[in-house]
């Protein structure tokens, strides 16, 4: 699908990182953006710099875990630019720790933000996309939903669940017009770190450390808008990761190996 010049869209998390990217990226082509997260003057801001790129911003603060109020954004974003035909869930977290010493609060918290938060975001904004098709649903996953790693089961899991529920959808939908894209990256520079109890320094595996490179959150929303434009299904990136992805699919144990004698 074409980003043209006043295409109603929806991103989650964009008051900060890669959501605040994608954001400004789709400024930058002029379409109309809901704003949307939890702390509303962290979206004023990105409003006035999505403004200033060209956009036309919407502010819309809601908490993703909350499903009346996600339901309520979506209303109202639909309400204001009279339909939705592009949704960008991309709102996240990351908490780190080995499997039994996770707080169980802390494992619930992340898998109401990255997975329920998904879930509720694509069922309220579904029967709005398949009335204005052609549209797409583009979400930010993990690389870490494809690969698994050590201190990151929770996480791993909320975003392969992601992945899985996005694949069922599209089956639901590609034929009536909505495309469905999931996009992987590997560690981006930006908040997402802060309190995660990792360090992408020293905590990551040895080779993703080693081999491939830290992203910019504009190169990720550039990923994102290519999925949009050429219907991709699964975007991994750099490359590097989607080669380590590849290998993990076509050699799982072997994978498996390589990641507990090098952590
Ligand atoms: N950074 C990385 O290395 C990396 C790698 C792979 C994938 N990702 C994924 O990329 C996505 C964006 O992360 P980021 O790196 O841009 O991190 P970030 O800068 O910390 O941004 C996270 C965004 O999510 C929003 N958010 C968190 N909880 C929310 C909730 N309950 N309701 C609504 N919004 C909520 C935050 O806004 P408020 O605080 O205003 O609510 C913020 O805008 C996440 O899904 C993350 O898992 C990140």
């Amino acid at each position: 699908m074409k980003i043209v010049p006043g295409l109603p869209s929806f991103v989650t998390g964009a008051s900060s990182g890669i959501g605040r990217a994608i954001a400004l990226e789709l400024g930058a082509r002029r379409a109309r953006v809901a704003l949307v997260s939890r702390r509303a003057d962290a979206l004023e801001r990105v409003a006035d710099e999505v403004r200033e790129a060209g956009g036309e911003p919407l502010v819309i603060p809601a908490d993703v875990t909350d499903e009346a109020a996600i339901r309520g954004a979506v209303e109202r974003a639909a309400a204001s630019f009279g339909s939705l035909r592009l949704v960008i869930p991309n709102a996240g977290i990351g908490r780190y720790g080995l499997s039994w010493e996770h707080a169980p609060s802390e494992i619930e918290s992340l898998i109401r933000i990255n997975l329920l938060g998904v879930i509720f975001t694509v069922r309220a904004v579904l029967p709005h996309l398949l009335d204005a098709a052609p549209a797409h649903i583009a979400a930010v996953t993990s690389s870490a939903g494809l690969i698994p790693h050590v201190r990151g089961s929770a996480y791993c899991a909320s975003k392969a669940g992601v992945n899985q529920y996005l694949a069922a959808v599209r089956l639901e939908v590609l034929d009536r017009g909505v495309g469905v894209s999931w996009i992987c990256p590997g560690a981006v520079d930006t908040p997402f770190f802060e309190g995660a109890n990792l360090d992408p320094d020293t905590d990551l595996p040895l080779l993703a450390r080693l081999f491939v490179r830290r992203l910019q959150p504009e190169g990720v929303a550039h990923a994102v808008i290519r999925a949009v434009e050429h219907n991709r299904r699964e975007v991994v990136v750099p490359a590097m990761m989607r080669f380590f992805a590849w290998t993990r699919r076509m050699t799982p144990a072997l994978a498996d190996w390589i990641n507990r004698k090098l952590p």
